[in-house]
């Protein structure tokens, strides 16, 4: 099992229908390829991470780099890994711009603020405390 997190920027502000036409994508293709994770967005930034097979985690990932949806795109981490972190989601997405003010600000503390957003991480730990803290809003 492999797992591969990277971040972009997005060519235009990023809004739930852009967030949402991905995973309707995702969730079918992703399901077919035995792909799960997260895809993380700011009004500018897209976080995801893709983990399961080596060669369906790679061709998926430069089927994404050339997506003119987005540019600068930042390998975070890539590696070989025991078991899934996300297998309950083919694709789960995440606007961070429809969490509330104290949830939001409570995270530009720990992990700062990149125009006016929150700056989404580019350090492997980072990127599973930001997880982490998603995941406990699902709890
Ligand atoms: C930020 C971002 C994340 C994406 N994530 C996925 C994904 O997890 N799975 C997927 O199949 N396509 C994803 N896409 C879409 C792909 O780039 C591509 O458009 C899609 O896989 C084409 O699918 P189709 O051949 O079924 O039309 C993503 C696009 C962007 C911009």
């Amino acid at each position: 099992m492999y797992r591969l997190a990277y971040k972009s920027r997005s060519r235009t502000p990023i809004d739930w229908a852009l967030v949402d036409s991905i995973l309707e994508t995702s969730n079918t293709n992703n399901m077919e390829r035995e792909i799960t994770g997260i895809l993380i967005a700011t009004r500018t930034h897209f976080l995801q991470v893709l983990e399961g097979p080596f060669e369906a985690v790679n061709a998926l990932f430069y089927t994404i780099a050339r997506d003119a949806r987005h540019e600068a795109l930042q390998i975070v981490s890539f590696g070989c890994v025991e078991r899934r972190s996300f297998d309950e989601w083919a694709m789960h997405g995440v606007g961070i711009f429809g969490l509330n003010d104290t949830l939001l600000s409570q995270l530009k503390t720990t992990h700062g603020e990149e125009g006016g957003e929150l700056r989404l991480p580019t350090a492997e730990w980072q990127v599973a405390a930001l997880v982490q803290e998603i995941r406990q809003l699902h709890d």
